[in-house]
């Protein structure tokens, strides 16, 4: 067994790389060059990448792509959507060319409400510590105004500070439930700086106020939430059934209702919504990583709120009425497009730049019609060819690269399977032809 080790951190770059490859992989050179590969011969960007995190050994790429032809509340966008999966963004710009000659996607914000709490236990009476909030609230809202000044400038800052008594979850729990905006910030970092101070002035108040037993109460913790029910975003395409015209063996009239059906059956049926918002994921998750955003709160807030109605459920929604087809999602989403590393990075910068710099809210609508698009892509296929078809031609390139597959090879067979099924042996028996051949 490898013994464990002190002080890894302290360790220069290169020492931590010697021990990773000694300690845990068969071919240790290997392994170092591997991870120099990866290192951008900028030593000043490499430095700003091996400084965004502890124990930085390399980098880790993914793919951004870009999925153009977006028309969103009639302004064009180019969609940067950094992703592994090889289908992801051929979907979202075939459904956005779909859509564009269709009137395109409107898209709304509902809400722009963050949260947070201070959680606390008291074990005293309920109307005193009552009484004391309504003492000390205003008292926290003066000790954040050096914290909230520049927030409030850009519009954003403290909402509201609420007392909630929680006991009726946990013995002596109770909470201080706050809101507020943050304006083109995600808001992470300010929103706990005011908690923390939320929660200093509570305790020092607690300890003047002859009101309150203050050996009785005691801070846990204090933390903003990713769960936003009230930022929330809607997106929604419509056209006549008519002009769901573009399948050979499916009227639009069909197409249209198996559409609505195949989105009651991920409303009714959570191992099918699952993977159906799995795929609107697909959409949203990519454009959260190309813009810096924090993919794991959006994911946590996003899948919390499917749940919200006791049984997770399909986040998408569908209907036809008087003879209109109508495809939307609602979300909540909580982004930023200052601060965090919307500065820093300058791949975010140019996806930024790229999306013609938007406003957090205009992210959030671009982020929606992303996942929105997602699942109408992902839907029309499995309504009429089921996904394999589509999903085994784009990773035709990824078998070939597999197979170690030469350029012009790749060439050759990308051609030979225009209009033949991809499957892992078809491919491979097609190259080994190819090369005996040659
Ligand atoms: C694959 O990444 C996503 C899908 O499974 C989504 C869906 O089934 O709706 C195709």
């Amino acid at each position: 067994m490898t013994p464990p080790i002190e002080g890894f951190s302290k360790l220069s770059k290169e020492e931590k790389i010697d021990w990773i490859a000694a300690r845990f992989t068969d071919n240790s050179e290997e392994t170092k060059k591997t991870l120099k590969r990866y290192w951008n011969q900028d030593k000043q960007l490499q430095q700003l990448h091996d400084e965004f995190i502890e124990n930085t050994i390399s980098n880790y790429y993914l793919p951004l792509g870009i999925a153009p032809n977006f028309l969103i509340n009639g302004k064009v966008y180019a969609i940067p959507m950094a992703i592994e999966e090889s289908s992801v963004v051929a979907a979202a710009s075939k459904a956005a060319k779909f859509w564009l000659e269709r009137g395109g996607f409107k898209a709304e914000v509902l809400g722009t409400e963050k949260i947070g709490q201070v959680h606390f236990t008291y074990a005293g009476e309920a109307d005193q510590l009552e009484a004391f909030a309504g003492r000390v609230i205003p008292i926290m809202k003066k000790d954040v105004a050096d914290l909230t000044a520049k927030m409030e400038k850009r519009g954003g800052g403290v909402r509201s500070i609420e007392l909630r008594d929680k006991r009726m979850e946990l013995e002596d729990y109770f909470q201080l439930h706050c809101t507020f905006e943050t304006a083109d910030a995600m808001g992470a970092n300010f929103i706990n700086s005011c908690l923390e101070q939320f929660a200093q002035t509570l305790e020092r108040e607690a300890k003047n106020d002859p009101q309150i037993e203050e050996d009785k109460l005691e801070v846990i913790m204090s933390i903003l939430s990713n769960y936003v029910p009230n930022c929330r975003v809607r997106a929604e395409v419509s056209c006549k059934i008519e002009e769901l015209d573009e399948h050979d063996n499916i009227s639009p009239e069909q197409f249209a209702e198996k559409m609505v059906q195949a989105v009651a059956i991920a409303k009714a049926e959570p191992y099918r919504a699952v993977t159906h918002n799995k795929g609107i994921m697909n959409g949203i998750d990519s454009v959260v990583l190309a813009t810096g955003n924090d993919f794991r709160a959006v994911e946590a807030g996003i899948h919390a709120y499917a749940s919200k109605d006791g049984s997770y459920t399909s986040l998408t929604h569908a209907s036809i009425e008087n003879g209109i087809f109508r495809f939307w999602i609602e979300i909540p989403l909580a982004l930023g497009t200052v601060g965090g590393l919307t500065g820093l990075h300058p791949m975010v910068r140019l996806s930024l730049d790229i999306l013609q710099k938007p406003s957090a809210k205009e992210l959030m609508q671009i982020a929606a019609v992303a996942g929105l698009a997602q699942n109408f892509a992902a839907l029309r296929s499995l309504v009429t060819t089921g996904i394999q078809q589509g999903h085994m031609k784009m990773h035709l390139l990824n078998i070939l690269n597999q197979l170690k597959a030469s350029t012009p090879e790749k060439t050759a067979i990308v051609q030979l399977f225009r209009d033949r099924q991809v499957t892992h042996r078809a491919v491979a028996e097609a190259l080994e032809k190819l090369r005996s051949a040659s």
